[in-house]
């Protein structure tokens, strides 16, 4: 297969690409609300460190893997585990996660197409109301949006690497950057909004606990698309007199940005619609935010620009989010494609017919687990609460299993593969990396202080979402 295997044509295309994956719906919702809530200018800076410090080399580690086998995740692990059956764990890991990621993603991604095409509807009024939310998530019509997602979704995929995937990075990245501008320049104009900025940026290095420190983590890791098998993938569409240290700096510095931006606009957008506001009691998770508070504060924009001009600001920001989880599915969904094509030869449209299946009846699953069904809605007892199908496939892949990935992958290049064969590809494209500071700080985190890290992260989220211990 791999004689035939297609290849990013250029290394912006590349760039956006793996940007595309990286900028999500964590980054425009989650990263500004656990910022503000978590010492703001503090966190940023602790997030910054470990996007540099840590994520970089994960990022580094699995692009190599990648290109250097020209295989999906199965196959990379496969190719250099030497025949140890156990090393091929990781590339079944690397599988299976963004398989189920993906599942709970599509949910998310779902709903915001259900709200945009309501906003441009001229029902913003409907969606600013408490009950709403419950109701359109337990409606038929997610189905509709579901199957719409999806065939969107693979018709991206079925036209290939350069024509599918590169080619909706190039094209809606950009316009992704420009909204995200357009949307930040227009809010700071409006009343209060510098409160907003200023909430977001002071520092109180009070508020940052081990609690908050695990989360930043987990938040830079994901928001990274690492653990997840994405960027072995895209590594082995990668050509080899590409950087691969020059690409992930600016993958990483494009993703960051793009979450530092967001937060120059939901705070001041927040403050505007009351300066009051107490930020820390914003909610934790991006569905709660983007479905349930942001509509209200959309709608009181009607004040200022009146009920079509609020309801053009709230289509406008649903349609960014919707843009950014659409190139994040685009790039998990690719992962089982590759793998079946490299490790069982079928050819791509058949390929993403068969991922497609199985993932919207998995996804119509979690959907049903909100009230719809009552089995998927109340199906484990965890900790001593009740958890539904969607909320399991998320602590399990998302909470539990992504660090486990990224420890395994630190492991896996460092010691089985080894630090001589890394540092060989690395320098594919980098003939000044080697040598540098950069390389031996990459080589020394890789295999000590990294999946240390990571490990203490993976046991601690093991002992509170299964078991109810807390250890901070
Ligand atoms: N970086 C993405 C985000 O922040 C994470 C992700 C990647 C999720 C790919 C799903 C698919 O939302």
């Amino acid at each position: 297969m791999s004689a035939a295997r297609e290849h990013f044509g250029s290394r912006l295309g590349f760039i956006l690409a793996a940007a595309g994956s990286a900028v999500g719906i964590g980054n425009l919702v989650a990263f500004p609300v656990a910022a503000t809530k978590s010492g703001g200018g503090a966190f940023l800076l602790v997030y910054a460190l470990f996007v540099i410090l840590i994520c970089l080399p994960v990022m580094m580690a699995e692009l190599a893997l990648g290109r250097h086998t020209d295989k999906d995740p199965v196959g990379a692990y496969r190719t250099l585990s030497g025949g140890s059956k156990l090393w091929q764990i990781p590339g079944w890991l690397a599988l299976i996660t963004p398989f189920m990621i993906a599942v709970f993603y599509l949910v998310v991604t779902v709903w915001v197409l259900g709200y945009l095409v309501e906003t441009l509807g001229g029902n913003l009024d409907r969606l600013a109301t408490e009950a709403y939310f419950n109701q359109f998530i337990n409606s038929p019509s997610v189905f509709v949006y579901l199957i719409a997602l999806m065939l969107l979704i693979n018709g991206i995929l079925a036209l290939g690497v350069k024509d599918g995937i590169e080619r909706a990075a190039k094209t809606l990245m950009p316009m992704l950057f420009a909204i995200l501008i357009g949307l930040v320049a227009f809010v700071l104009t409006k009343e209060n909004a510098i409160l907003g900025v200023q909430y977001y940026l002071i520092p109180d290095f009070s508020k940052l606990t081990p609690d908050v420190l695990s989360s930043a983590m987990a938040q830079a890791f994901f928001s990274l698309s690492l653990g997840m098998g994405i960027l072995i993938t895209y590594g082995s569409y990668m050509e080899s007199h590409q950087s691969i240290p020059g690409s992930a700096k600016v993958v990483a510095l494009t993703d960051t940005m793009v979450a530092f931006t967001a937060g120059l606009l939901i705070l001041p957008t927040i403050f505007h619609f009351n300066p009051q506001i107490d930020p820390t009691e914003l909610s934790d998770s991006s569905a709660g935010m983007i479905f349930l508070f942001l509509p209200k504060i959309f709608l009181a924009l009607q004040d200022s620009i009146g009920y079509v001009g609020a309801s053009a600001f709230a289509a406008v920001f649903f349609f960014l989010v919707l843009v950014a989880a659409i190139t994040s599915l685009v790039s998990i969904i690719e992962v089982p494609v590759a793998t079946l094509r490299d490790e069982r030869g079928m050819d791509r449209r058949k390929a993403i017919y068969t991922v497609g299946a199985v993932q919207v009846v998995l996804a119509a699953f979690c959907a049903v687990s909100f009230g719809m069904v009552q089995w998927f809605t109340e199906f484990v007892t965890l900790a001593g609460a009740n958890k539904s199908f969607f909320d399991l496939v998320e602590i399990i892949f998302y909470d539990t299993i992504l660090p486990l990935n990224g420890l395994l992958v630190c492991l896996f290049v460092i010691y089985r593969w080894k630090k001589a064969n890394f540092d060989q590809e690395l320098q594919d494209g980098a003939p000044g990396f080697a040598g540098s500071f950069s390389q031996r700080y990459v080589n020394f985190a890789l295999g000590t202080f990294i999946p240390v890290f990571l490990l203490l992260i993976f046991i601690n989220t093991v002992a509170l979402k299964f078991f109810g211990i807390s250890f901070f």
